[in-house]
């Protein structure tokens, strides 16, 4: 049995989330039971409220995500089961910790049990959208991943995310070191078999190579532009992943450019612009570097295969084939290959324009957090 934390279904599956859709709440769903328990559970707490709308997303009623809209402003629910409601409230120590130190995001406020089956997470809604493809916004995330980062370098349990996350990476080097030598007992597509046969288990180190605690899953779901008047403040959302994620800062950037920048149909040269853009707001707010033009190729590679090495776990626990979420982490494996002449121009480009300002050059990150 693995002793992983292994993640559930996302909010939305997919390298991109989808527009997001509203529906108005309507009369029938207090037919189903388990929904008729949420709507009386809302009415106790909430009383009159002016209307309930639920985002269309893929998970089976209740389960989802909500706004309610009272006189005084508007909820964000979330209906999750226990035992992700145990692991939200846990992670949200990170969240409120942050807020206190002047990173944005956006708290718990209250969990309510709704049954054995399900446990209602309030938070405020926050009007905003997903980050948008131009170099405002891309510079907005830089420069407040630079501030995240530099912050949660003194959370105070650190220590505890490092232990954590340093065995969730011995046990998946182990596993693919242990399949490399004499395989596993479950069968693999060709493609993905191709990927792990020929990835030097060694190479995952660069992901955890000079680590401190960091996000782990800024995927495009999790970052929200909260529109402030005419001003727009990016908000890290979700940090399910974060109780382990002790990893090189540059494998949250490296992410990010993945998931906001390469993976997008864009124009010619847009990609370098916007990648730029972003790196160069990072090394403006933080001190932490690429080190040397594959860096980003490699913890793309690293990043690929483990999330290979997260599924195949997942499918043995589960005793169920590998999800066809396999694809899109093939697929990634060899876009970082592909994409190799870019990545390197935006990493030598964004150091040499460091070089050529006024930005203090990097610096060695601490070796060990205090409490570890
Ligand atoms: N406070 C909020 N205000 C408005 N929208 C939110 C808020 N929190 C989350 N969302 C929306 O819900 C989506 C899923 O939220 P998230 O916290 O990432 O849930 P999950 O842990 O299930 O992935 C986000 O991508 C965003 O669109
Ligand atoms: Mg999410």
């Amino acid at each position: 049995m693995s002793a992983l934390w292994l993640p559930g279904s996302p909010a939305f599956e997919g390298v991109h989330p989808p527009d997001l859709l509203w529906q108005p709440v309507e009369e029938s769903f207090a037919k189903d039971p388990a929904c008729s328990v949420f709507l009386k559970t809302l009415s106790r707490r909430f009383g009159a409220y002016a209307g309930l709308a639920r985002l269309r997303t893929s998970h089976p009623l209740p389960f989802g995500y909500y706004r309610l809209k009272q006189a005084e402003g508007e909820l964000f629910l979330k209906v999750v089961t226990p035992a992700q409601a145990e692991r939200h409230l846990a992670a949200d120590k990170v969240a409120q910790w942050l807020n206190v130190h002047g990173i944005a995001t956006s708290p718990v406020q209250e969990s309510i049990v709704l049954d054995d089956t399900a446990t209602l997470l309030v938070q405020d809604y926050l009007p905003g959208r997903f980050c948008a493809q131009n170099r405002q916004e891309m510079q907005c995330l830089g420069r407040s991943l630079g501030r995240l980062h530099l912050a949660l370098q003194a959370f105070p349990q650190a220590g505890d995310v490092k232990a954590r996350g340093m065995a969730r990476f011995a046990h998946l080097q182990a596993r693919l070191l242990a399949w490399q030598k004499g395989g596993l007992a479950i069968e693999l597509p060709d493609e993905v078999m191709a990927v792990l046969r020929t990835y030097p288990a060694d190479a995952l180190q660069v992901l955890v190579e000079e680590a401190q605690m960091v996000h782990g899953d800024l995927n495009l779901g999790n970052v929200w532009m909260a529109a402030e008047g005419d001003r727009i403040q990016c908000v890290f959302l979700d940090w399910e992943d974060s109780l382990s994620a002790w990893f090189n800062p540059m494998k949250d950037l490296a992410f990010v450019l993945e998931r906001f920048v390469f993976t997008h149909d864009l124009e010619q040269d847009a990609h370098l612009d916007l990648g730029l853009a972003f790196l160069q707001a990072y090394y403006e707010a933080h001190h932490r570097r690429f080190n040397h033009p594959e860096h980003l190729t490699e913890l793309l590679q690293a990043l690929a295969v483990r999330a290979l090495l997260l599924l195949i776990e997942a499918a043995q626990v589960a005793h169920k084939p590998l999800s066809a979420e396999w694809k899109k982490f093939v697929f990634l494996y060899k876009l970082a290959d592909q994409q190799r002449p870019l990545l390197q121009s935006i990493l030598c480009q964004a150091a040499e324009s460091a070089l050529n300002s006024s930005l203090p050059p990097a610096i060695p990150p601490p070796r060990s957090h205090s409490k570890s």
